[in-house]
């Protein structure tokens, strides 16, 4: 498999590993949303010194997002309900991807919609794209059609993927679960029937904040989604429970996203049975946070006598 990095062939060390196939550098992967369009990001280190990087969501019209306030910071984490505001896949393609792909780091390309004729068009244009070795679905959107969710519903998620897989020749496809669903199993079972090559596990969990004074939700839309080291434990929770009942005799890696700030938050995500690593949140808190999580995780992996950080993945006694 190729990828757009220089660099894919000489990855070596405790810390290098693969996704889907895909070489990266390290487990550790800037999550969708809380980078920007990636170039954001590469001022704060060389994004080259992470296995990837994800776009914020793309959808094929352009959206504004919701109005202030939209994100919110409370004790342990954070609410948000950005809406998906971005600048839609033209734009994306000639004004933001030509900058990420400069910087020579491997990039995850996240797609939403509100209709399966969205996410359709989205995947389509970025199989073509060969700097976007990899495309990660976030189901986590109102499909406008019934007012549900693509991510909350077993067989509307496999609908979704019953049209977006075949459009996709060459690239590799994560489908990002939501953690608001009764049966976190159900939903991953249906994304591998789908044809998921990896799952990303979680997006935001369903919350709400009220303005006392005002006696009004702190968030323009009303409710939103938490994120943040406040839903650690629900993650490792979810990616435990998928890696042992369907992940791992269907050889589907997971990513583990959801509060990590810290290499131990990485780790209880690998030893729960996460292949690769996602850091969200803690990056607007410090957008170096995963090259000091890199350096925790290689001692960690030599002193638990590994010889790569893959033969610790699910390693949970
Ligand atoms: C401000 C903000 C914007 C986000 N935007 C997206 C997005 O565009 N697409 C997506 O799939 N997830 C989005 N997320 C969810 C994150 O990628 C991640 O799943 C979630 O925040 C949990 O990880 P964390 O606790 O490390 O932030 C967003 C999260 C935040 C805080």
């Amino acid at each position: 498999m190729s990828t757009n990095s220089p660099f894919a062939e000489s990855f070596a060390g405790p810390l290098a590993t693969s996704l889907c196939g895909v070489p990266l550098a390290n487990p550790l992967i800037a999550a969708a949303g809380t980078c920007g369009y990636v170039r954001e990001l590469a001022d704060a280190f060389d994004l080259r010194r992470i296995g990837a990087v994800t776009t914020k969501s793309i959808t094929h019209e352009p959206r504004e997002g919701n109005a202030p306030w939209r994100m919110w910071g409370i004790p342990g984490g954070m609410l948000n309900a950005i809406g998906l505001a971005n600048v839609g896949l033209e734009r994306f393609l000639s004004e933001k991807l030509p900058g990420a792909r400069d910087l020579g780091c491997t990039l995850i390309g996240s797609i939403a919609g509100h209709s399966v004729e969205d996410y359709v068009a989205v995947a389509q244009a970025f199989d073509a794209e060969p700097s976007l070795p990899l495309v990660e679905l976030n189901v986590s959107c109102p499909n406008t059609a019934d007012g549900l969710q693509f991510g909350e519903h077993p067989a509307a998620l496999r609908e979704l993927l019953g049209a977006v897989r075949p459009t996709l020749a060459r690239t590799r496809m994560l489908v990002k679960l939501s953690p608001n669903v009764g049966d976190i199993v159900a939903m991953a079972r249906a994304a591998i029937d789908g044809g998921a090559d990896g799952l990303t596990l979680i997006n935001t969990v369903s919350a709400m904040g009220i303005d006392v004074e005002r006696r009004t939700p702190i968030l323009s839309r009303g409710t939103g989604g938490l994120s943040g080291p406040a839903v650690h434990a629900i993650a490792v929770r979810m990616v435990h429970q998928v890696y042992r009942a369907v992940a791992k005799d269907a050889g589907i890696p997971i990513v583990g996203l959801g509060g990590v700030s810290t290499w131990e938050d990485a780790a209880e995500f690998i030893l729960a049975g996460a292949h690769c690593v996602g850091i969200g949140t803690a990056l607007f808190v410090d957008p170096r946070t995963p090259l000091a999580v890199a350096r925790g995780l290689e001692a960690w992996v030599r002193r638990q006598g590994a010889r790569n950080v893959s033969e610790l993945v699910g390693g949970l006694r």
